[in-house]
């Protein structure tokens, strides 16, 4: 599974991407300014992430127009070719999204929250589609009856868009959602810490630790 982590906080970052179990990081307009990070320093943020280990980062095009978010995305994804372009699936996105994929540059189609806008994700040639699971259970749908929907028709039109779920609320969502065959997830950083304070596995640790400086290390 791709795990990523949903944060532009380089503070709680690097050590997340240094036990090199999370692929990359995931960002978009209220991460960064959540963070306090201004547009002009995206590409000393993408280096500083690139070099503390994530092998992807992925920047979300601003702009009304589908002219401005094509524009953006191209800038972005000057800034290293190991950037994917976020997008939201609006029809300026969606058309922005289109003449991005055409020249090569990887995309992902965010803020979805139906099973038809992964299909149009995969009609623009998206690399990936990110449904908000959190959010779209507090709108009163089944998150995950309508990401594995999305899973479902994906799979059988072959299409090679991947489902890259965000909003997650629980450590257990990752096994739901692999269960219907997702294989990207993106988490928050608290979310991520939590993947390592299994009780029981934090007692086993201590115990084996115990028991070798009883024999002697
Ligand atoms: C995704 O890009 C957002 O960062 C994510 O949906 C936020 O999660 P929340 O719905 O738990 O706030």
């Amino acid at each position: 599974m791709r795990l990523f982590l949903d944060s532009a906080n380089l503070t709680q970052l690097r050590p997340l991407l240094k036990t090199g179990v999370f692929y990359g990081v995931t960002t978009n307009p209220v991460i960064l300014k959540e963070s306090g990070l201004t547009t002009a320093e995206l590409p000393q943020f993408t280096g500083a992430v690139l070099q503390a280990g994530a092998r992807e980062v992925y920047l979300q095009a601003w702009g009304r127009q589908s002219e401005d978010l094509y524009r953006c995305g191209r800038s972005l994804a000057a800034i290293d070719n190991r950037v994917v372009v976020k997008l939201p699936a609006t029809q300026a996105g969606l058309s922005a999204a289109s003449r991005l994929a055409a020249e090569g540059v990887r995309t992902c189609i965010t803020a979805v929250y139906t099973p038809f806008q992964a299909l149009l994700a995969s009609a623009v040639g998206a690399a990936l589609v990110a449904p908000y699971l959190g959010r779209i259970n507090d709108s009163g749908r089944d998150g995950y009856a309508i990401i594995a929907k999305m899973a479902q028709a994906l799979r059988r039109i072959d299409s090679s868009t991947e489902i890259l779920p965000a909003s997650i609320r629980s450590t257990a969502d990752l096994v739901t959602l692999a269960q219907e065959g997702v294989r990207c997830v993106t988490l928050s950083t608290q979310i991520a810490e939590r993947l390592f304070q299994e009780p029981l596995t934090l007692e086993a640790a201590l115990v084996f630790e115990q028991s070798i400086e009883e024999v002697g290390a």
